[in-house]
């Protein structure tokens, strides 16, 4: 299969480019075009003829986003519509990523495919926005929400990951204070990765919960990265009303990975394995 995988640079980009080398992928970075640029996108896209467009570009600094929503929407909706309208001229599949942002977080267990999604950010508006034009637009489509991603690259945009950041913390001795009422699933990018490799194996389309199993608080997760590498850490726990942000982040994100078990394609482990790994 021929892939033009976009964001190749990023924290996924580069997990994925790893994990899909038995295909034949064509990485872009922001040097090859900036998606934003529709017309050299639809140019680069039209001229190679992949059968898989995957997007992995995304404007994700969440707090950023409340202030540059044109930037926003530039890149997480309308550069996205440009693609899913690229992927129908050459009939490529379009393949691209969203996030447990898009859900309010009153709810008390996993959402899954079929819940009913409620942005309260301009970030995750604009990925809602995104899956919208991709549900509406793209004639062959594979769209996943994941979420609280980590890889070995850093995320690019966000000036490298949650465990790298915990972990030069606490080797400078910094007191650490983390909010321990927001519930996500950590998801380990390589996880992720290999699971979109085994869903593009089959002919399965549409929408897909990908993380890794369970769930915790971000104070969690911060203690068991200390207890597995083994540092001692000055960590206590906060609440997001001490901890104020521009953007208001749901309280409660675990995703069910609810088609990926119906059709018995799961391959995800627990976040604390997945850790554990990532860690070694
Ligand atoms: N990180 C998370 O916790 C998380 C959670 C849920 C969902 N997601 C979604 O997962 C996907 C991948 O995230 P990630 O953590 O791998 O992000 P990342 O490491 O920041 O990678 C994104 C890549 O996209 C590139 N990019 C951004 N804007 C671009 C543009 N306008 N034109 C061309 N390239 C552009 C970035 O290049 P530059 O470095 O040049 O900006 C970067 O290489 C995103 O769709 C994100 O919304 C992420």
């Amino acid at each position: 299969m021929k892939i033009a995988l976009l964001g190749a640079n990023g924290q996924l980009g580069q997990d994925l480019q790893q994990a899909l080398h038995a295909h034949d992928v064509r990485p872009f970075t922001r040097n090859d075009f900036d998606v934003t640029n529709r017309p050299r996108a639809r140019e680069v896209l039209i001229d190679l003829r992949p059968d898989v467009i995957l997007n992995t570009t995304a404007y994700h600094r969440v707090d950023d986003c409340e202030t540059h929503e044109d930037l926003a929407y530039g890149v997480n909706a309308l550069a996205v519509l440009n693609l899913a309208r690229v992927a129908n001229e050459i009939d490529a599949v379009l393949l691209h990523i969203s996030t447990d942002y898009v859900f309010d977080g009153k709810a008390s267990e996993p959402y899954t495919e079929r819940s009913e999604p409620f942005p309260l950010s301009v970030y995750a508006n604009s990925k809602l926005a995104g899956e919208i034009l991709v549900r509406t637009t793209a004639k062959k489509y594979v769209l996943i929400r994941t979420c609280g991603l980590y890889g070995v690259a850093g995320s690019q945009g966000k000036g490298g990951n949650f465990v790298q950041t915990m972990l030069a913390k606490a080797k400078r001795g910094d007191p650490i204070k983390v909010v321990n009422d927001q519930t996500v699933t950590p998801t380990y990018t390589a996880d992720l990765a290999d699971q979109i490799a085994a869903l593009l194996q089959t002919e399965h389309r549409g929408l897909f919960h990908m993380t890794n199993e369970g769930g915790c608080t971000w104070y969690e997760f911060a203690r068991a990265i200390f207890e597995l590498a083994g540092i001692e850490a000055d960590l206590s726990p906060t609440t997001s009303d001490a901890y104020k942000t521009p953007a208001i982040r749901p309280k409660y994100s675990v995703l069910e990975n609810a088609r990926l078990k119906e059709l018995g394609l799961n391959r995800m482990r627990h976040w604390r394995d997945a850790l554990a790994a990532y860690l070694k």
